[in-house]
């Protein structure tokens, strides 16, 4: 079992989207995969569960983290994808808890041993900024992928500024790993994208992945319906490109036998 965070504190660099997609590609490998939507704004929730009435979310998961069994996951329409849900109120946890224990970063961890033994992969798609949220989950996590919008010279700086607090947060979580950036919206049209994917191969040498994802309207409409690409256009082309991508997270985090 391994459990990933998707994070970068700039918005709309495709963190949502990239764990959501890899979530279904995964699990059409064979793998049985969890989605954490970690974001108060729920668009993981949107996307993977919309129109489903669900009895619990992150809310309770994280207020309650060694208490019931209750069925924290809901199955999502494709078989093996789980997804554990966020609401609204979520967003007045983080103070709470600060307030309220000492070792409150650790929650998310603690709450996640109940079930983590039931996945393969376990995906937590994080709000974007470096707060609390977003630390919780580095606690509980083996990995993290940082997308970076290529065309965004703030995506960087955000990429940057992941790689400080996954190194401030090692010193909590000894286990944590970057395991590589994954470039976003690349647009063969455009000279920006070109210099940006040029200008990352040269900077971070073995820190990104080779698969590159490329700007794709169709993504956008099928968020317009709250459904992902795979529901919207099953052929679609770009669908390649989060199958390659799942398959080098599975090559550098093998999950299963372990
Ligand atoms: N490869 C892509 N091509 C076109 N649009 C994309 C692509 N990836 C993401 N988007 C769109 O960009 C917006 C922001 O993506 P999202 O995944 O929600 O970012 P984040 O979670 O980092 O804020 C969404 O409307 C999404 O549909
Ligand atoms: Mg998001």
């Amino acid at each position: 079992m391994k459990i990933i965070t998707i994070g970068n504190n700039k918005g709309g660099t495709g963190k949502t989207t990239i764990t959501t997609h890899i979530g279904v590609a995964l699990s059409k490998l064979n793998h049985r995969v969890l989605v954490i939507d970690n974001d108060s704004q729920c668009n993981a929730t949107s996307l993977l569960l919309s129109g489903v009435n669900f009895k619990y979310s992150m809310y309770d998961f994280l207020t309650d983290p060694v208490g019931s069994d209750k069925e924290y996951e809901v199955s999502t329409p494709f078989p093996n994808l789980y997804c554990l849900p966020n609401v609204v109120d979520t967003s007045g946890l983080s103070l709470e808890f600060t307030k309220t224990y000492p070792n409150s970063l650790f929650i998310m961890k603690l709450a996640l041993e109940k079930i983590q033994e039931k996945y393969d992969y376990i995906l937590i798609d994080c709000p974007p900024t470096l707060d609390i949220p977003m630390s919780m989950a580095l606690c509980a996590s083996n990995a993290v992928i940082i997308p970076v919008e290529v065309g965004s010279l703030h995506s960087i700086d955000g990429l940057d500024k992941c790689l400080d607090l996954i190194e401030a947060m090692q010193e909590l979580n000894p286990q944590l790993t970057f395991l590589k950036l994954v470039m976003n919206r690349a647009d063969k049209r455009t000279s920006i994208s070109k210099i940006m994917i040029d200008e990352i191969k040269r900077n971070y040498k073995g820190e990104y992945f080779e698969t590159i994802i490329s700007v794709c309207t169709a993504l956008q409409q099928a968020e317009y319906l709250r459904k992902t690409l795979y529901e919207y256009s099953q052929t679609h082309v770009s669908l390649k490109l989060y199958k390659q991508l799942a398959k080098e997270v599975i090559t550098l985090l093998p999950s299963k036998g372990e």
